[in-house]
């Protein structure tokens, strides 16, 4: 709501009462709380802060950007916004108006319009766009820098009108745009009063220029050297940097594509005036000499025209007549005169040219237009002079002047029209409200014969003797009866006007006294041919397209064109005509002091302008009769959570029966009048009661919503949660029903194949069945192993796993291990292989008792030696629990040797001979030759039964070592067991070989080593 920023009143039509003591006081209160902007309705007033204000960041914007007025606090983002709003929205041409004196920040209020613009538009990111918005923003630049001065009132004053139009296409985009000015201060140019300055071009040029630059201009960067710009005596401004604009300046040319050349152009002409400023004519005889001719050398190099021409034109001036064509001499004023009004029309002309150069640069181009034909729409943003009063008041200030009575005039018609219109569409009564109409002042200045700019031109014409003076009497005659119009002659008590030189003009805005020197010069604003000619024949083709009459010939040229007067009357009636076509959005802005103090608030001087800009019939205006009015839907929309019939939604009918049921149950029925689609509701008090009970309302419907909308967030989230689970779920499913599928094919007759699909090839699992398959695949193995097993019979079963940890042991690394044969284990139990066996077993049940093993899994009569390298015969046992060695002979104890535990590894070599080293940790290895029956090979089934056993024990496996040689240990002693052939044995036989133990085998006749032989070659 427009009061939400809590200081005073943010809309003027909502205060209790109106009058001007009210109205000061809330601006004051609002001006000194630091909030700059309030509405009066839809028009923003605007108080110049004269200090930075923090309310034009990003931020800002996206509150403003698509949002209604009375939503936010009163900015003037919301007046731009609601024009480019309803440009978008209802394809209508707008406009935003911004009037104020000099110095009340109109030129800021335009920019910060077209910032916010350019803001809010492009979403897409186009780059066409990006670059109009660019140029549009970079054109203020060069307006400014040739268009702008310091003056007493305003340190960046615009001394010219503009008018811009923003093209938009059909989504609100700006695709190009086109700047009107009107009526340049020309004679700034050669005259600024003291604490002023001519425009700020004279001095970025001086200030800012590189030294090199100068000298070819020819100039030295000191102010005072230059007539046309140290009258003044204000050179230097505490708030503009002149260097670093320069350098603005020329990159905003750069942006808007002007050329180098052109460039170069703009400075040359800006340095010639300053050259032109020092030219001074001495008198000779009839006619005028220069005093330093040096000086045209210089103007004539920068403007690229002969030397003589430019001597000529500046002082003398070729007339036609009868045909006949010849040379008139200057006199001294007259020199002065033409030299002066050279400088200024060349210099309005550039900025003319500088304007048009900018329009092409942001013009649609003819393509676009007539791709956008019918579809662009406009803004138009107007920043034009404000009124005016010096002390003295010249043709200048009477045409501001003038402009601003057409704007008000445009103002009160529109505002009070549509207001009337409003009342009549919506059905509901109107009266009357007083205001002042200015019309008759506007008449004043312009009407055909009887107004001053007529009486004016009259005077122009009359070529010969009409003087300012017979001007003032002219005005006098003919508009004695004016009211508006004043003069000595007329009101001879009023001594402070002077006579015969001073008229007064009652503007809507003050009384205001002109001084009549100089109009008649001013609205004739002649310029001798001679210098249209000189120029036009510049050798600089920038300089000549700018002065294309100079083309004309000499006869024709002496028809006398319009007035300066007649044509800013007729550019302003254009102007209004063209503002009045749209729709339009008002800017007032107001200075609240000369001091450009942030603190002080005049109440005089601002009191003085709320009167002159209607600000108060403005409100009354738009209060007559009703403070506030809103579309039905609007109003509800806002308003619905205070009544209970209407909240969360109405249901028993439109909008407007709603609001009905809402008001009448609110007790304001009174105080409102119900349009065809609008809430009209007369007092403030209303307004505010309403929004009161909405504010109160507001956090339990926030909470509401912050409720509604994370639980609505969460279940969102779930859902999801859950549609992702059960896809991945379905998923998961279905990757698994296929790999099951292709299993299934793969090992359909996997029973009758002969390795129960060993060799097959199991696809690659999905990620879900990674470890399943490691299972499956475990499965499928046992059950192959067991199709194999099950063909065998049980009791062989012990001698099939020793065979298998043998296998594991020695294949690949022995050629033979005696897998073909039956492995009967306890061989000394066996009649055929021990003829005591009887011994044997009664031996075996005594140990059996005694270390309480369960059976013997192995038994063999062996060779062995020791650590004195003795040989003996001995027998093997390998029980459940250890290794034990008996005496060959009488097959009883010898002694356990050891236990399971304690062996640390096997040796044998990679042959068929029935050497075998056992390994232990007590420093003792048992390193024996088997001693089988029929030379059968036992070292395999011995390697196997020790192997299975250690890993039924130890669940490990023992490290089998196959090799020709291997390291063992006896008595402590690391020694070499080496194996050789040799003729010495007939059969194998342990020999000494120093510290070393070696194995002979025989070297023929003994078919079962041939194969340890052969390992041996
Ligand atoms: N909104 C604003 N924020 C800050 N300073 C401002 C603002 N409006 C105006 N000013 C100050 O006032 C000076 C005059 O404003 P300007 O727009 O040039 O006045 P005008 O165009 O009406 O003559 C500016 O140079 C600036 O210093
Ligand atoms: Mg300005």
């Amino acid at each position: 709501m427009v009061g939400h920023d809590g200081v005073g009143i943010g809309d003027f039509v909502l205060l209790e009462v109106i009058d001007k003591d009210h109205f000061m006081q809330n601006l004051e209160k609002r001006f000194s709380g630091g909030c700059i902007y309030t509405y009066i309705g839809e028009v923003c007033v605007s108080v110049n802060p004269y200090r930075t204000v923090n309310i034009y960041d990003q931020e800002q914007v996206n509150k403003y950007k698509g949002r209604e007025i009375f939503e936010n606090p009163p900015h003037i983002f919301a007046i731009a916004d609601s024009a480019h709003k309803v440009m978008k929205q209802q394809g209508r041409d707008t406009c935003i108006v911004i009037s104020g004196e000099s110095g009340s920040g109109k030129t800021e209020a335009s920019k910060i319009i077209m910032k916010y613009i350019a803001a809010v538009t492009n979403a897409g990111g186009q780059q066409e766009i990006e670059r109009v918005k660019n140029v549009l923003l970079q054109s203020n630049a060069i307006l400014e820098t040739f268009g702008n001065a310091k003056t007493n009132r305003n340190d960046n004053s615009s001394r010219f009108g503009k008018y811009m139009d923003i093209n938009f296409d059909f989504k609100g985009d700006p695709v190009g745009g086109n700047i009107s000015n009107y009526l340049l201060e020309k004679s700034r140019v050669i005259y600024q009063q003291p604490g002023e300055r001519n425009f700020h071009s004279f001095y970025q040029l001086l200030f800012g220029a590189s030294d090199s630059d100068l000298s070819k201009l020819r100039l030295k960067n000191k102010v005072d050297n230059y007539f046309y710009v140290n009258q003044g005596n204000a050179a230097s401004v505490r708030s503009i940097s002149d260097r670093s604009d320069y350098k603005a300046t020329q990159s905003a040319f750069r942006t808007l594509a002007f050329s180098d050349h052109e460039i170069d152009t703009i400075w040359r002409i800006v340095a010639a005036i300053l050259h032109l400023g020092n030219v001074k004519f001495r008198p000779d005889n009839e006619s005028v000499k220069l005093d330093d001719p040096g000086v045209l050398d210089t103007i004539s190099g920068l403007l690229s025209v002969t030397n003589q021409e430019l001597r000529r034109a500046l002082c003398e001036r070729v007339i036609a007549a009868k045909g006949e064509v010849m040379a008139k001499t200057h006199n001294e004023a007259q020199a002065n005169y033409g030299r002066d009004a050279f400088a200024k029309a060349v210099y309005d002309r550039l900025f003319s040219w500088i304007v048009q150069k900018v329009n092409r640069a942001i013009n649609l181009k003819d393509e676009e237009s007539s791709r956008y034909r019918q579809k662009t729409t406009v803004i138009g943003v107007l920043d034009i002079y404000g009124f005016e009063i010096f002390d003295v008041n010249s043709f200048e200030q009477f045409c501001i002047n003038y402009c601003n009575e057409k704007l008000q005039q445009l103002f009160i018609e529109l505002v009070l029209k549509q207001e009337q219109e409003e009342y009549q569409r919506e059905g509901i009564q109107w009266q009357n409200i007083d205001y002042f109409n200015n019309q008759i002042i506007c008449d004043l200045v312009e009407q055909s014969h009887k107004g001053i700019i007529a009486i004016l031109d009259e005077a122009c014409l009359n070529v010969g003797k009409v003087t300012d003076e017979m001007l003032v009497e002219a005005m006098d005659q003919k508009l004695a009866s004016h009211n508006h119009y004043s003069s000595r002659q007329l009101k001879p008590m009023e001594k402070d006007l002077k006579h015969k030189e001073d008229f007064r003009i009652s503007h809507y805005a003050g009384k205001v006294t002109y001084n009549i020197n100089g109009f008649l010069d001013k609205n004739r604003d002649a310029l001798f041919q001679d210098f249209k000619r000189l120029l036009y024949s510049s050798s600089n083709p920038t300089v000549k397209e700018m002065w294309p009459e100079g083309a004309m010939d000499i006869f024709q040229t002496t028809k006398r064109p319009l007035t300066a007067g007649t044509l800013f009357k007729n550019s302003m009636i254009a102007l209004v005509k063209n503002l009045a076509s749209k729709e339009p959005y008002y800017v007032r802005c107001i200075k609240p002091n000369e001091n450009k103090s942030p603190v002080q608030f005049d109440k005089e001087q601002v009191l003085h302008q709320v009167n002159y800009l209607g600000l108060i019939e403005n409100v009354r205006v738009r209060r007559a009769g009703f403070a506030y009015r809103q579309r039905y839907d609007l109003f509800l929309r806002r308003y619905k959570m205070i009544s209970q019939y209407t909240w969360p939604n109405f249901r028993s009918g439109n909008d407007k029966d709603g609001v009905k049921v809402l008001m009448d149950e609110q007790g304001y029925s009174d105080d409102v009048k119900y349009g065809k689609t609008k809430i009209f509701i007369r007092s403030p008090r209303t307004l505010f009661s309403l929004e009161q009970k909405r504010s109160r309302m507001i956090p339990g419907i926030v909470i509401l919503l912050q409720k509604q909308w994370r639980g609505a967030i969460c279940r969102r989230r779930y859902k999801k949660m859950k549609a992702a689970l059960t896809i991945m779920r379905v998923y998961r499913l279905y990757k698994m029903r296929s790999y099951f599928q292709a299993l299934q094919a793969i090992f359909l007759n996997v029973s009758s194949r002969r390795d129960f699909g060993k060799s097959l090839r199991w696809p690659n699992p999905p990620l879900v069945l990674r470890k399943g398959v490691k299972n499956l695949k475990a499965i499928h193995e046992r059950w192959r192993a067991w199709m194999i097993i099950k063909r065998i019979p049980q009791e062989d079963w012990p001698q099939v796993r020793y065979k298998v940890k043998a296998c594991d042991a020695l294949s690949n690394k022995r050629s033979y291990y005696g897998l073909s044969r039956r492995w009967e284990g306890n061989y000394l139990a066996l009649n055929n292989e021990n003829s005591d066996s009887v011994q044997y077993n009664h031996t075996i049940n005594n140990i059996k008792n005694k270390d309480k093993f369960k059976k013997v899994l192995f038994s063999s009569f062996i060779k062995k030696t020791n650590r004195f390298n003795k040989s003996a015969d001995r027998a093997l046992l390998v029980t459940d629990t250890g290794v034990y060695k008996l005496d060959a002979k009488k097959l009883n104890l010898m002694k356990r040797v050891l236990s399971i535990q304690e062996i640390t590894g096997v040796s044998c070599s990679p042959g068929t001979d029935q050497l075998i080293a056992i390994h232990s940790s007590l420093g003792n290895d048992l390193v024996v030759a088997l001693e089988p029956r029929d030379n059968q090979d036992r070292v395999g089934e011995l390697v196997g039964v020790i192997c299975h056993r250690y890993f039924e024990v130890c669940g490990r496996d023992l490290n089998v070592n196959v090799n020709m040689h291997f390291q063992c240990k006896l008595g402590n002693k690391s020694r070499s067991v080496k194996i050789e052939l040799s003729n010495e044995a007939q059969s194998g036989m342990f020999k000494k070989d120093g510290q070393n133990v070696l194995y002979l085998l025989p070297l023929q006749n003994s078919n079962n080593l041939i194969n340890t032989k052969q390992a041996m070659q």
